[in-house]
């Protein structure tokens, strides 16, 4: 089939490499020449395992393509994708600027009945919109469908290729029959063992992204939560999430507590739910407890670090490892480590940061949270190898749980380490061989121990560079 896909960011352009994988005739647009151009040469601008090669492999087969002119995208295709961003707006709402804008531009350039197919996470209403813009700026017949996307960045392939369910709304009507015929035809190939389509109307398809989010989310808060109370009680977190998740009306996914969810989709489509109840004159109290628990809940490395070292961090040099929201990705829209990093420079602390991936990704947002180059925050140093992040500090925080932490050379960390202290964000150490090896160390919701303020005589930190040397005093005691 022919296919157009507008926009080439993570969804985009993982929906079009599959559906070129699929013998599909796919042309992929964006607006970013720089963007296109990578492209066109080969290259892929975002990081997701395995997703160079599929481009390439049906860039070379022919069947796929990528340009900046949408006009030619449109004549092209029968099946038009929309997968632009829908950032949130100062008022929590989905902002639909580009969605709008690429609906104006299909509906100038059609020259025949289009399935114009929703990918962006839209609030319910939204198709609609669309229509209207189809409506103003062409003549030609045509149907909006919802067809909203469920992939998870790091593992993107694999979730489009093998989905647990497609959801298509389709309008009614003569047209909306027509789309669900064509829709149809594309996801023949995911249905071949069992039938994963979910047909329904386009409010609803909307509407379940946003639920889907909502659970999830809301999942992971609760067991933040419980891993908080599960620290005060004295009861493991990591057991409960086991004992939980083997119940089969619940499951083991979404179970693990952390340093708090992130990423471009959570913080934003929950803060759009809730925008959309109150736009009805309802409240979504448990979207609402959610989000704060997950703002919370990204504070709460922090505060371990000040109960054991003070609220004055000044002097102190502590190793990160993991930037990223979360593993395989480098993207770092509301990534907890941001918030971290914020708070312990504020509080004095030198940072030695790793992740395998994310580093150019992390000091662009960073230097934007912070309002300055990276340059000139000089307690702040990026190191390629995560022991190279463990020189002469007083703690490591582990923010993001990258595979190749999991099985970390442990009497190496201790030489390097000022102090074998272990601030683990995402428990993927097991306390008691932490213990066993002489580290002090803290998870969430592990039974902690670490949370003790203790006596940290200070003696003067082996130099890393001149700059950060010269900012740290002498000696210090704690508290
Ligand atoms: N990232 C995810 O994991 C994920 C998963 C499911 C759904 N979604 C949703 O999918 C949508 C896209 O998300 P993303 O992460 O792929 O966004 P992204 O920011 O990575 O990519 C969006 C792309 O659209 C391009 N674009 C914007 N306006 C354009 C225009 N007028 N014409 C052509 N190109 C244009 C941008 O240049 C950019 O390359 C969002 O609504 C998001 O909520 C994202």
């Amino acid at each position: 089939m022919k296919i157009a896909v507008v926009g080439a960011g993570y969804v985009g352009l993982v929906t079009a490499a599959c559906l070129a994988e699929l013998g599909n005739d796919v042309v992929c647009i964006d607006r970013d020449h720089g963007r296109v151009a990578l492209l066109q040469a080969g290259g892929v601008p975002i990081y997701e395992p395995g997703l160079d090669d599929w481009v390439q492999r049906n860039q070379h087969a022919g069947r796929l393509r990528f340009s900046t002119a949408l006009p030619a995208a449109v004549a092209h295709a029968e099946v038009i994708f929309i997968a632009v961003g829908t950032p949130p707006q100062e008022d929590g709402s989905a902002d639909l600027q580009h969605v709008l804008a690429v609906a104006q531009q299909i509906g100038r350039h059609m020259d025949g009945f289009k399935v114009v197919v929703n990918k962006s996470t839209v609030p319910v209403g939204t198709a609609q919109q669309v229509e209207q813009a189809l409506r103003e700026h062409g003549q030609h017949d045509f149907a909006v469908v919802s067809n909203p996307e469920f992939l998870k960045e790091g593992a993107a392939i694999d979730d489009f290729m093998h989905p647990d369910r497609i959801v298509i709304g389709v309008p009614e009507g003569a047209a909306g029959e027509r789309a669900r015929t064509l829709m149809a035809r594309l996801y023949a190939p995911f249905n071949r063992h069992h039938e994963r389509t979910v047909w329904m109307d386009v409010a609803s398809a909307e509407l379940t992204k946003y639920a889907s989010n909502a659970m999830l989310a809301m999942r992971i808060s609760f067991m933040n939560e419980m891993a908080l109370l599960a620290d005060a009680l004295g009861a493991d977190i990591d057991a409960v999430r086991r004992g939980v998740g083997a119940d089969s009306r619940i499951g083991p996914s979404f179970l693990y507590a952390g340093t708090g969810y992130g990423g471009s989709c959570f913080p934003k489509d929950t803060r759009a739910l809730v925008h959309s109840a109150a736009s009805q004159g309802l409240r979504m109290r448990l979207v609402e407890a959610t989000e704060a628990v997950n703002a919370a809940q990204k504070q709460v490395l922090v505060q371990q670090v000040c109960a054991r070292f003070g609220n004055d961090l000044r002097g102190l040099r502590f190793g990160l490892w993991g930037l990223a929201f979360k593993p395989n990705t480098n993207d770092m829209r509301e990534a907890p480590s941001r918030t971290v990093i914020a708070e312990l420079l504020a509080r004095g602390a030198e940072l030695l940061a790793h992740d395998p991936v994310a580093t150019s990704e992390a000091q662009r947002a960073l230097a934007a949270d912070l309002g300055r180059p990276i340059a000139d925050i000089p307690q702040l140093h990026f190191v390629d190898m995560p022991l190279d992040a463990l020189h002469d500090v007083d703690a490591l925080l582990v923010l993001t749980e990258w595979k190749c932490f999991h099985h970390p050379d442990f009497a190496a960390m201790a030489q390097r380490m000022r102090a074998p202290v272990v601030f683990d964000g995402r428990n993927l150490f097991d306390p008691a061989q932490m213990q066993e090896l002489g580290f002090v160390y803290q998870g969430i919701g592990r039974r902690n121990r670490a949370a003790r303020p203790v006596r940290v005589p200070r003696a003067s930190h082996g130099p890393l560079l001149a700059t950060a040397a010269q900012a740290r005093p002498a000696s210090r005691l704690h508290p």
